[in-house]
């Protein structure tokens, strides 16, 4: 795709979490995990920028193959998906930096069907940015944001259609079984019958190689697990020593997902100055903050049969090791 010189006009952004809401939203998720117990952060809450430049990162070292799978899945498949799904307008949900989005963009572009992409994102910079940028590369297409919270402003999506929605990278897996019954429902909510969702989800594979991906040798997952302390270090006037703390990556067999957590290296106080909170930790104390889940065919197909979705394909690298799924209401 080329585009000429002129500028493409600024995409609009409808602003439903503010900065002021998000801190909100962080000052009472960080008061009830760190006064619950065992204490739980939500992963949300990683990506402030830092923390987004350094899951970035992360898509980029050898353990962590889910990004390079799905982006295998995505080049094999994506016309076959675009065609298959029978949309005019792409919903993506955790747009990011919108990287793989090209690559969808592209097939349904190449299907001849593209009319519309509605990015949805927490950060609003990002998703600025990065819609600007598709605007000028995708000069015949609506391109429109949302900013919000994935779990709370699903309904306030722009209609349009026939829709596809896409939430990819595996996100569905830092939810809860409970909270994931709930986000298909909502997701469900908002679609029109014979609209699309196409999730992208890890699979069960040898717990060794999960691990590794999770606690890679570089340590960058290690920074980035930390780095949600010096976010509310910044955001809620805390004084966490996010060095008196150590990356913890643990496989659960029974629920057969992967937790991050953050351990005391030794016994210590942290004061939170913006909720007037002092919180203790004991020597070797874990703080949860992720789980990631992964899943089998069966498992995710009955989550999203429940939410009353017809499960229609799934697509896998060669490999095996990632999964794309799309399922019609
Ligand atoms: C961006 C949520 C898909 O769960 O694999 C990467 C985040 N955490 N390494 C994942 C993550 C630790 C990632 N997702």
């Amino acid at each position: 795709m080329t585009s000429d010189s002129t500028s493409a006009p600024l995409p609009r952004v409808a602003v439903h979490l503010t900065a002021g809401e998000a801190e909100q939203a962080m000052r009472a998720d960080a008061l009830a995990g760190l006064t619950s117990s065992p204490k739980t952060l939500p992963p949300k809450w990683l990506y402030d920028d830092r923390g987004s430049a350094l899951f970035d990162d992360i898509t980029r070292l050898p353990e962590y193959y889910p990004t390079r799978a799905e982006r295998e899945i995505l080049a094999t498949y994506g016309v076959v998906i675009a065609k298959a799904s029978g949309a005019t307008s792409l919903v993506e949900l955790g747009a990011g930096t919108c990287d793989k989005t090209r690559v969808l963009l592209d097939a349904m572009q190449a299907a001849g069907t593209l009319e519309q992409y509605v990015g949805f994102d927490i950060s609003e910079a990002t998703l600025r940015d990065a819609l600007a940028s598709l605007a000028s590369q995708y000069r015949d297409t609506e391109i429109l944001g949302v900013v919000g919270d994935f779990e709370h402003h699903i309904d306030r999506l722009p209609s349009g259609g026939p829709r596809l929605v896409a939430f990819l990278g595996g996100t569905i897996g830092n939810l809860l079984p409970h909270e994931r019954a709930r986000f298909f429902a909502s997701v469900a909510g908002m679609l029109q019958p014979g609209d699309g969702l196409l999730l992208g989800a890890d699979i069960v594979k040898d717990p060794e190689r999960i691990v590794a991906a999770y606690d890679d040798a570089a340590g960058v997952t290690s920074d980035f697990n930390r780095n949600v302390l010096l976010a509310l270090n910044h955001r809620l006037d805390a004084d966490f020593d996010h060095d008196a703390f150590e990356h913890v990556a643990r496989w659960d067999t029974d629920n057969e997902w992967i937790e991050m957590r953050l351990r005391a290296i030794a016994a210590q106080q942290v004061t939170i100055g913006g909720l007037g909170l002092t919180v203790d930790f004991a020597a070797g104390e874990e703080l949860r903050t992720e789980i990631s889940a992964k899943f089998r065919r069966e498992g995710l197909e009955a989550e999203l049969a429940a939410a009353g979705f017809e499960p229609f394909d799934w697509w896998t690298d060669r490999a095996g090791d990632f999964a794309l799924t799309m399922a019609f209401l």
